[in-house]
């Protein structure tokens, strides 16, 4: 009796700790898969973050902060002074007009406080105030206020992938054929029909939905695997952006923690170790724009504070993980989904499925695709899509709006879908990467020979700015771009975003703006080439810094407590 109590004391023991060692090995493989870098920790992240002390650089600080000598300071002092007038001067109207409506728009707030790294906030703004209004688009053009007409860079989001003239016909040409029926909603306008087939044949998958932004459409994606696996996690790849919504952006900028997402690296083996071991995966969110800059986050001025932004497009290398990607979830039953809300339809007619060789269960589109109306569309499997049971009618998967399949957005999707039947779009994306490779090199080349230490990468006709030499005021180029008549969009050299419309003329012109801009401000003396900076150094003077605030902050706290 005692014998066999025992014995069946140490089986239990034994499969306890058989069960600890397996969730231990489990727990170590999802640590090994996560990214090393603070966005891959996003709990952390926003512990951090929250520990960040506001603090800026005065006047002296501001043009000195990289130890440059007295001589160099004063040449940044009347660079500034001279951008300065000349931003009050030609973008007067507009700028006045953002200052008027700054205190009512939050969202003003918010860009016009996400420019440049916080330290030199203050300065710039009084400096180089936010113009945020535009009075007309044309051509490959944008005119403000004052009536400059500058190269549009900002892709309006990337949204603007045929020209802003395209979008207003296909707004104008399809709100005549929905006027009938206005904004009525509930029944569908007969349109939609061809758009579902359309998108069905596009996308090579079996059922479509409609949505009013990509985030909703994630929402929904992410929603329907998880309701078919029965499974509780998302995977998302580190620094991948798919909207707003809280489960998808688990680190800063949402309040609250997201406990049911894994945020894995990209492109790494313990990644896909992870998806073979964890049963509670529903789903891996693949944004291919992360091809160009795997494992980082959307490149933003606001957090360029020094030069190790870097970025490397390596179409075959992207195409094999998701490959590998494909295989693993298939064997696992993960949904496999590609949030093709920002590339679908620049790199490829059939989106980054066709451009990879490597088809999802469910696609996300949105941006482009409602023709210059907002929208977000699901393209999916048809078990997938389903969203409720035929043997258990009250469990279902509910997602409703308002807006959703609006007649005028359906309407402008359907002259942008129409439009890439024809044989002029053919011609469009004929030869797409070579062109904008091309045009990339021609760029880098000009840069090069004017010993700039600036250098663009690309991802067919999105481009991202890198600087080959440390520096703390690589921000600034985003002023003499826009000097220069280069309108940029409110992440600055992050991301520019061609239209497809660009004539090779028009990318020449903007080309030699470019090299122009950034030899003004080699001579005003911004990239001065401080022989102890290096990025590691930058970031230990900045960290020495904040641990210096906060201290500060803390002891001003405990002073004014009442004792
Ligand atoms: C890949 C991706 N997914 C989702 C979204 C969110 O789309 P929206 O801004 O329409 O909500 C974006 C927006 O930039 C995106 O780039």
């Amino acid at each position: 009796m005692v014998a066999t109590t025992l014995l069946a004391f140490y089986g239990m023991g034994t499969a306890a700790l058989a069960t600890s060692v397996v969730k231990l090995r489990k727990r170590l493989e999802l640590s090994q898969a996560k990214h090393k870098s603070l966005a891959g920790h996003s709990r952390l992240s926003r512990r951090i973050a929250a520990l960040v002390p506001y603090y800026d650089y005065g006047e002296d600080r501001f043009f000195s902060s990289d130890g440059a000598p007295p001589e160099v300071a004063d040449r940044r002092r009347q660079a500034l002074a001279r951008l300065s007038t000349l931003y009050k001067a030609r973008f007067a109207e507009t700028t006045a007009r953002t200052a008027e409506a700054r205190a009512g728009i939050s969202d003003l707030q918010f860009t016009d406080a996400y420019r440049v790294p916080f330290q030199y906030r203050r300065l710039v703004q009084d400096a180089l105030p936010a113009a945020g209004f535009a009075q007309s688009s044309d051509g490959v053009t944008v005119t403000d206020l004052d009536g400059n007409r500058c190269y549009d860079l900002s892709g309006s989001y990337g949204v603007n992938l045929l020209g802003y003239d395209f979008y207003k016909g296909a707004i104008e040409r399809g709100a005549a054929r929905v006027r009938e029926l206005g904004p009525a909603l509930g029944p569908y306008h007969p349109l939609i029909v061809e758009n579902a087939t359309l998108l069905k044949r596009i996308s090579g998958l079996d059922e479509v939905s409609f949505h009013m932004s990509g985030t909703e459409a994630v929402m929904q994606a992410v929603r329907l695997a998880r309701y078919h696996t029965g499974r509780s996690h998302l995977v998302r790849f580190c620094g991948a952006y798919h909207g707003w919504w809280g489960d998808v952006q688990p680190g800063i900028g949402n309040p609250v923690p997201a406990h049911e997402t894994y945020t894995l690296t990209d492109m790494a083996e313990a990644t896909l170790r992870v998806l073979r071991t964890r049963r509670n995966v529903a789903c891996v969110l693949v944004n291919p724009l992360q091809a160009l800059h795997p494992n980082a986050s959307a490149p933003s001025d606001s957090s360029l504070v020094d030069s190790s932004r870097c970025a490397h497009f390596d179409k075959d290398a992207y195409a094999e993980w998701l490959k590998r990607l494909r295989q693993v979830c298939t064997e696992k039953n993960i949904v496999l989904i590609f949030d093709e809300v920002f590339v679908g339809f620049r790199l490829a007619k059939g989106g980054a499925q066709d451009y990879f060789g490597v088809r999802a269960d469910l696609v996300t589109y949105g941006k482009t695709l409602g023709g210059g109306l907002p929208i977000g569309v699901i393209c999916g499997r048809r078990d997938l899509m389903k969203r409720f049971r035929d043997e258990r009618p009250a469990d279902i998967c509910f997602a409703r709006g308002t807006f959703n399949a609006h007649p005028y957005v359906m309407a402008a999707m359907n002259e942008f879908l129409r439009h890439l039947q024809t044989p002029q779009a053919d011609a469009l994306y004929r030869d797409l990467d070579r062109i904008w490779n091309d045009r990339a090199q021609r760029l880098n080349r000009s840069l090069a020979a004017a010993a700039l230490p600036v250098e663009v990468a690309n991802l067919s006709s999105i481009f991202t700015v890198c600087y080959t030499r440390p520096s703390r005021y690589n921000w600034m180029l985003q002023y003499y771009l826009r000097a220069e008549g280069l309108a940029l969009s409110w992440i600055g050299t992050g991301r520019l975003i061609f239209s497809l419309n660009y004539s090779d003329e028009d990318f020449v012109a903007v080309a030699e703006r470019f090299v122009a801009a950034a030899k003004a401000m080699q001579q005003d003396g911004w990239w001065w080439p401080g022989p102890a900076l290096t990025d590691k150094a930058i970031r230990r003077t900045i960290m020495k810094e904040m641990i210096v605030h906060r201290l500060h902050f803390l002891g001003r706290r405990r002073s004014h407590q009442p004792s």
